[in-house]
């Protein structure tokens, strides 16, 4: 069934995988741990592991219903959920709509700024080089992914972008920007790319659509307040945490 945790297969910043009693699939456990600026700044938040299952779960089930393929396929409990083992990209998608972050400091825009249309950036996942910025000739150069997968990652990214602004603009929740990581499923009818890692606030820039308040990553790498309050926010926006959580968290 893929349900029994065996031994722990990789330790990231936010999270860790173990293998299953079957290889199809992993299970992601979410800690604790916040970090920015390649783990320079770290701590440990109470709670956001659960907010960020909680929440990933949410995103993930939402795109899996417009036929959006993710690796997700259960929560196991409050910090687990049981996912397709697939093969990471090395890359992380972003996705911008108002310019904020790296774009603003690069480019000189002014944070806040409504781009004129989407714009998809590749990112190269290599924490000793920074995650670079990479063109789409050096994807394909270096082959982290083919010409056909970058243009099915483009559309992923595209679609998921459309999806999750409108999902979000529902609760007034502005999507500045998003980072998404892409993964090969190999599944019995064949190698597919499906969303994986986490969609959440860690991965996200949310904007109160009123007040222009920040309720992600942000609020941690800025010293804007607590993190926890923030996800929290969001979370009770689409009515997703269970009565213990709201009391635990508050
Ligand atoms: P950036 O403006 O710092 O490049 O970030 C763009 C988006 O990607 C933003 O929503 C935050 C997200 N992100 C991650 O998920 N992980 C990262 O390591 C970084 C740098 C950004």
């Amino acid at each position: 069934m893929g349900l029994k945790k065996k031994k722990k297969l990789y330790e990231g910043k936010a999270k860790i995988l173990y293998s299953t009693d079957n290889s199809y699939t992993v299970i992601q456990h979410f800690k604790d741990e916040a970090t920015a600026f390649n783990a320079k700044k770290k701590e440990t938040i109470e709670g956001k592991g659960v907010l960020n299952n909680f929440l990933s779960e949410f995103f993930m089930l939402r795109l899996n219903s417009i036929n959006i393929p993710t690796h997700f396929i259960k929560r196991l409990n409050m910090r687990e959920q049981l996912v397709e083992k697939c093969e990471i990209i090395p890359l992380e998608v972003v996705v911008r709509n108002i310019a904020s972050g790296s774009l603003s400091k690069r480019l000189g825009i002014e944070e806040g700024t409504r781009l004129p249309r989407p714009l998809v950036e590749f990112y190269y996942k290599d924490d000793s080089l920074n995650d670079p910025l990479v063109t789409e000739s050096q994807i394909s150069t270096f082959e982290w992914a083919s010409e056909s997968e970058l243009g099915e990652i483009f559309e992923i990214a595209l679609r998921t972008n459309d999806f999750l602004c409108g999902l979000l603009l529902a609760v007034e929740l502005t999507l500045v920007d998003f980072k998404i990581e892409i993964g090969r499923s190999h599944r019995s009818e064949g190698e597919k790319l499906v969303i994986a890692d986490e969609i959440s606030p860690d991965t996200c820039r949310l904007w109160d659509s009123n007040t222009k308040r920040r309720l992600d990553k942000d609020v941690f790498r800025l010293n804007k307040g607590s993190i926890a309050v923030a996800y929290t926010e969001v979370a009770n926006r689409f009515d997703l945490l269970p009565k213990n959580v709201k009391r635990v968290i508050e």
